[in-house]
């Protein structure tokens, strides 16, 4: 009875001083928790712990850096001073060598104090960080002006699905200052990512002092202009300005330091055999032609590469010995994409190589380069990773393969027994389109929405459990052709990176977007703080078409916590329009705009989509080939759905995408039916080597009438094909032929063209 009246009386005095303090400062708003990435357990309990002058840390000595942290956290983001005594209510971070996981933590937040529990420092960081999110996003940029906070009890025991988290950054294309790549580690730390793959040398810029090679930071980190526009408008135009820059020593070991502190392993790469054209204006000798030649000013893929003889070796070895120096971590990334093999096919050099290494041809060549390095490296204590084509001509014994162009470059080394990194295009590639709206930023092509980022399962199907235990983790990579500022580079990576690090993070098992968005929307409050320029894509409005008995319908969808106002006359939707409740039934021609809307006003901007209800629309296709999964639309009736996709996002849910394949496509209208006229577009996008078709040949089964269209090479992003003809038929055939080999001098030279087509029009 005694022990119960004690605690009884404490448990009123300490309601009585919390009262007392909030008289005196409105500090008891508790953030309710949403932590991203999503913990694996939480329990959320009654109360809170109140963090004030009468807090102090205590910890571990292992801990003490993350102490210091987070005691710098709390004073710099309030008027909160901790105690230096310690007192009777702790932040204390302790050890726990029983822990399971090297990156584990638990986080216990009770009224009488924190506790967080970790086998080293990494884990102790990540209870730092989820702590950060259970304080008010005001800390982040020291506004939260009152001197107590209360942090909500919970009790979180968290680990990792996967040890590699990764987010990597172009340098090359653009060049970033370190303040703004201290700032991008510190967002990928504060989502508990780990690893930063700097992308340091490209065809358009060198950007790492290497002090034995000087025209590297003289010549090769600059270019004497840049594009302008997308690589697609021809003709190419060049803005006349010299650009460039790089890091020097001094400011790589800062940089690798800062991330260090946060738990980030800085990977550099290193670019090899391609991609080198910067590197072979300052040294023309390393190159095959040894002319001289000029750092790149447009992007692609260009022919000039490392050539293989010896100096090469020597050259990269000197390189690699000064950036392993600076870089602490175990891996190296050496490039291996995107190498033309059309130099080597001609350089005595490169064929006296292949003559005395009893190689098969160029790949084996590249494979016996890779193999080279690899060896080197090893010799000095590290790892080599490499995109996936380093797998062509047989893979380098210890390598780690990044997988780009699809998954199936990991499954392939995965099944090999190497550690594999997944960063597929359809899923990764934060430089692609994330909205429809016609208002984004020029991207270099594609589409990838938030929605695909969060449902990214980097452990493909076809790997057995064994083989997917290869599967190190997945990361996002930010290509920066098209972002020229720190702003733009926000832009594409936020929100996307948040979503990717619940992917790599959180249980799958508790993966839930509706659930994700919520939690975002809060985690935008830390970004506003943070003065990052995130795109804000939650409240749009999105469509979606079903055909259900023959009955066209399209169903909207925008944001949970609003509602959805559209017009199908194609007046601007206002707070007084019809409100959207069930799928909007389609029977003509019609416009429908749509917005989303809080109790006063419009929160998004206006959903537009004009639905052509034309004679195909509804009725049955089929397709002689398939097309690549990646770019199969919503199946073939995309192309005969009364949509048009957009110009620019190829990858969109209108456009089919066939990897160098004729096809043929078979229309049947239900019955005989007079058609005047078909029309249709194909995308053209030189830059992602996608071509209009060589040609075009309408039929009509049953009929005589055989129409083979030539097309022409054209230089339009977009190719319309418009037929005109008088024909009453049941069965429209149209049959696409590829447009073949991509000539020399053009993106993916010397292989099959894409194609992608979208609606088809029957009038
Ligand atoms: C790559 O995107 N070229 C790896
Ligand atoms: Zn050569």
């Amino acid at each position: 009875m005694r022990n119960f009246r004690q605690t009884t009386q404490i448990i009123l005095w300490i309601t009585f001083i919390n009262l007392l303090t909030s008289c005196f400062n409105d500090s008891n708003e508790v953030i309710k928790p949403g932590i991203i990435p999503e913990p694996l357990s939480q329990q959320i309990n009654e109360g809170s712990f109140l963090l004030d002058r009468n807090t102090s840390i205590i910890f571990d000595k292992e801990f003490s850096q993350i102490a210091e942290f987070t005691k710098a956290f709390i004073e710099n983001g309030s008027k909160i001073k901790l105690s230096v005594n310690k007192t009777a209510k702790t932040i204390s971070f302790i050890k726990d060598e029983v822990l399971q996981g090297e990156e584990a933590y638990q986080l216990l937040v009770k009224p009488k104090g924190i506790i967080i529990k970790a086998k080293n420092s990494r884990g102790a960081f990540y209870g730092f960080q989820s702590l950060r999110q259970l304080l008010p996003a005001t800390f982040e940029n020291a506004t939260f002006k009152n001197n107590a906070v209360s942090i909500q009890n919970i009790e979180i025991k968290d680990a990792p699905r996967f040890k590699y988290r990764g987010m990597h950054l172009d340098v090359g294309r653009h060049f970033f200052s370190v303040d703004f790549i201290k700032k991008y580690i510190d967002l990928m730390a504060m989502l508990k990512m780990n690893t930063f793959h700097w992308h340091l040398t490209e065809d358009q810029g060198w950007r790492i002092e290497i002090k034995k090679y000087p025209k590297l930071n003289e010549i090769a980190a600059y270019r004497k202009e840049t594009l302008i526009g997308h690589y697609s408008d021809q003709p190419h135009q060049f803005d006349g300005k010299k650009y460039g820059g790089f890091y020097t020593q001094e400011e790589v070991k800062d940089i690798v330091k800062y991330a260090s502190d946060r738990q980030v392993t800085v990977i550099p790469e290193i670019e090899m055999p391609g991609h080198s054209q910067a590197a072979l204006s300052a040294y023309p000798h390393l190159g095959c032609t040894e002319k001289p030649i000029d750092v790149a000013t447009k992007w692609g893929v260009f022919d000039d590469i490392y050539c293989t003889k010896e100096s090469t070796f020597k050259f990269l070895e000197d390189v690699l010995d000064e950036v392993m120096a600076l870089f602490p971590g175990k891996y190296i990334h050496i490039g291996g994409d995107e190498a033309p093999k059309t130099r080597w096919k001609t350089c005595k050099n490169c064929q006296h190589v292949i003559k005395r290494e009893g190689l098969k041809d160029e790949h084996e060549l590249q494979s016996y380069f890779i193999e080279r390095m690899e060896k080197y490296i090893n010799s000095k204590g590290k790892q080599i990773i490499g995109w996936d084509e380093i797998l062509e001509g047989g893979l380098a014994p210890n390598a780690t393969v990044m997988s780009w162009r699809g998954i199936s470059g990991a499954v392939t080394a995965a099944k090999q027994h190497h550690d594999v990194i997944l960063t597929p295009g359809s899923h990764c590639y934060f430089d692609h389109y994330q909205s429809t709206k016609e208002s984004e930023p020029t991207a270099i092509g594609g589409f990838l929405p938030l929605e695909k980022v969060y449902s990214f399962n980097p452990i493909p199907d076809e790997l057995t459990k064994d083989e997917a235990k290869y599967v190190l983790g997945a990361q996002g990579n930010v290509w920066t052709e098209y972002m020229k500022t720190p702003e733009h580079v926000e832009y594409m990576a936020f929100p996307r990176m948040v979503a990717l690090s619940e992917v790599v993070w959180s249980d799958a098992k508790n993966k839930d977007y509706d659930n994700f968005k919520l939690r975002l929307e809060n985690y935008f409050n830390r970004l506003d703080a943070k003065n990052v320029n995130y795109a804000n894509h939650l409240s749009e409005v999105s469509g979606k078409i079903n055909f259900d008995n023959g009955q066209y319908n399209v169903s909207l969808k925008g944001s949970n916590s609003k509602v959805i106002k559209y017009t199908l006359d194609g007046s601007e939707p206002t707070i007084n329009s019809k409100k959207y409740k069930t799928p909007i039934k389609i029977t003509k021609n019609t416009t429908i705009k749509a917005a989303s809307f809080n109790t006063s006003k419009k929160v998004s901007s206006i959903y537009k989509q004009i639905i052509d209800f034309h004679k195909a629309v509804g009725k049955n296709i089929s397709l002689d080939v398939q097309p690549s999964k990646q770019y199969s639309g919503n199946g073939a009736s995309s192309i005969i759905n009364g949509i048009k996709g957009s110009n620019k996002r190829y990858g969109d849910k209108e456009w089919l995408g066939f990897a160098g394949k004729d096809f043929e496509v078979t229309i049947d209208l239900g019955k005989e039916t007079k058609v005047e006229s078909i029309t249709t577009r194909f995308h053209n996008g030189r830059g992602n080597w996608i071509y209009a078709p060589s040609q075009v040949v309408v039929s009509f089964p049953g009929n005589d009438e055989f129409l083979p269209l030539e097309i022409e090479d054209s230089k339009e992003n977009i190719v319309d094909l418009k037929l005109d003809t008088k024909v009453t038929t049941r069965y429209i055939k149209i049959k696409v032929v590829n447009y073949g080999i991509i000539p020399p001098g053009y993106a993916g030279a010397g292989n099959k063209a894409w194609t992608f087509i979208d609606e088809i029009i029957i009038e």
